[in-house]
């Protein structure tokens, strides 16, 4: 297993650009089993989430190639399975989005429930309610959840909680249900406007996207057609390397990034005392010392976003005051308090609110990475750190961050990747 090993101390300077969001593309490779056809897929991140998704479509029976120079075609013409194992879903719960379009297409689907994961228990009840409202048959049997109906209607549907995957699913399930479908309490976030976009050029009706309210007006099924789309670029890599800048007192520029989708991350680091700025080349940031400490709570879109959270409470362990950062969207998403309290970071914690009295210095530990976005935190309290820290179990990164360590290092950091077979 490969571990990352950095020489902290490093100011970040120079431009660095964002890669295509694996949130978006996610959903995206799911849209493309709603009909036959080769679709061309363009700015998608060398990621193992990516790879994990082509290999579930592979299975359903689509012919998808290698993510080359990040393009990817996808040809589902012969798709002639519904059926997704627990190997393949164990490994990702985004698998859970193939649902919605076999539904749709074949009007039948049997996808391994997801289990739990270290961030929380994740439930997919949303998701299950909204299919049946319908008119499919929902079963959970043997650890499968089995949906098929004889037709899809389109229905009210109102979310108990915005549910990012679960609206996506839903938008995919409804794009042939006859009727128009209305999916109030939807989903905010830019990913599912992405998933409109590209229904939208597949020739389904999707309208309001972006809002609490999509409205999915069924079309034929020979009323879609394979496409050419760009996925958008991702916002919480394009957070990350702000937080990154401002940690180091660097001055980076951001290149391709999402800014308007970045508000609530943009008022909390200037807040902190970094300087953004846009340039036509992108939105540029500028560190500066003392920072400041400032209170967050995540929230759905557009509120500060959960996949931020850890990144933040790095920077926060080396702000000059205290911090209150309370997560309220996940159960489970502090798991990076104890690598980060080995560092030196003097956090508590109780159930959603973690206090953190922002030290001089951290010091260099050997850690160990427990999910995707909490990997990243502890990158970049490496990237600050005093002397070497050597993160395990860098798996977590890697699904979610395509050449993460290239792309620090060509701004300046000292980042090895040391590959290790015995743990
Ligand atoms: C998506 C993102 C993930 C991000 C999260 C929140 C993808 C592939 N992943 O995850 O990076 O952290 O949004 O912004 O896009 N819930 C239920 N029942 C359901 C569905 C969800 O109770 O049927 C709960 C979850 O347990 C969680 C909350 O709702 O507490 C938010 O989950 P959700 O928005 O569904 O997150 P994901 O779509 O899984």
């Amino acid at each position: 297993m490969d571990k990352l090993i950095i020489e902290g101390g490093n100011r970040l300077v120079g431009t660095v650009k964002v890669s295509g969001a694996k949130n978006s593309a996610l959903p995206l490779m799911a849209a493309t089993l709603l009909t036959g056809g080769e679709f061309t897929l363009t700015n998608v991140p060398g990621l193992k989430d990516i790879e994990t998704f082509s290999t579930l479509l592979s299975h359903f029976g689509a012919k998808v190639s290698e993510n080359i120079d990040n393009t990817v075609t996808i040809d589902t013409t012969n798709v002639n399975q519904t059926d997704a194992p627990y190997e393949l879903v164990k490994t990702m719960r985004a698998s859970v989005l193939a649902l919605g379009p076999l539904l749709a297409r074949f009007k039948k689907a049997r996808v391994s429930m997801p289990g739990g994961c270290a961030i929380g228990a994740r439930p997919i009840d949303i998701h299950l309610k909204g299919l049946e409202a319908l008119g499919a048959k929902v079963e959970v049997e043997h650890g499968y959840v089995i949906v098929s109906a004889e037709e899809l209607t389109g229905a009210d549907i109102a979310l108990d909680f915005p549910t990012v995957t679960g609206t996506a699913n839903l938008m995919l399930a409804a794009v042939f249900a006859k009727g128009t479908t209305t999916i109030t309490g939807a989903a905010k976030e830019p990913e599912i406007e992405d998933l409109e976009r590209a229904l939208t050029d597949m020739g389904a009706k999707v309208e309001g996207a972006g809002t609490d309210t999509i409205k999915i007006t069924g079309v034929e099924a020979d009323a879609l057609r394979a496409i050419e789309y760009r996925v958008m670029p991702d916002r919480i890599e394009a957070g990350t390397f702000m937080v990154a800048a401002a940690m180091t007192t660097g001055n980076v520029l951001i290149e391709d990034c999402p800014k308007d989708n970045l508000q609530a991350l943009i008022e909390k680091l200037k807040s902190s005392g970094a300087k953004i700025t846009t340039e036509a080349g992108g939105l540029r940031v500028t560190g500066d010392k003392p920072i400041k400490s400032v209170d967050i709570t995540t929230a759905p879109y557009p509120g500060f976003p959960t996949d931020m959270q850890a990144q933040m409470m790095a920077m926060m362990t080396i702000s000059s005051g205290l911090s209150v950062i309370s997560e309220t969207i996940f159960e489970n998403r502090f798991m990076h308090v104890a690598e980060l309290r080995r560092m030196g970071a003097k956090i508590r914690t109780d159930k959603k609110n973690a206090v953190i009295n922002g030290v001089r210095e951290l010091s260099g530990a050997e850690i160990m990475a427990t999910d995707l976005r909490a990997s990243a935190s502890l990158v970049l309290a490496g990237l600050v750190a005093n002397g070497k820290t050597t993160i395990s179990r860098i798996y977590h990164l890697d699904r979610g961050y395509e050449k993460i360590e290239d792309k620090l290092n060509k701004l300046g950091a000292d980042i090895k990747r040391v590959h290790n077979d015995n743990k």
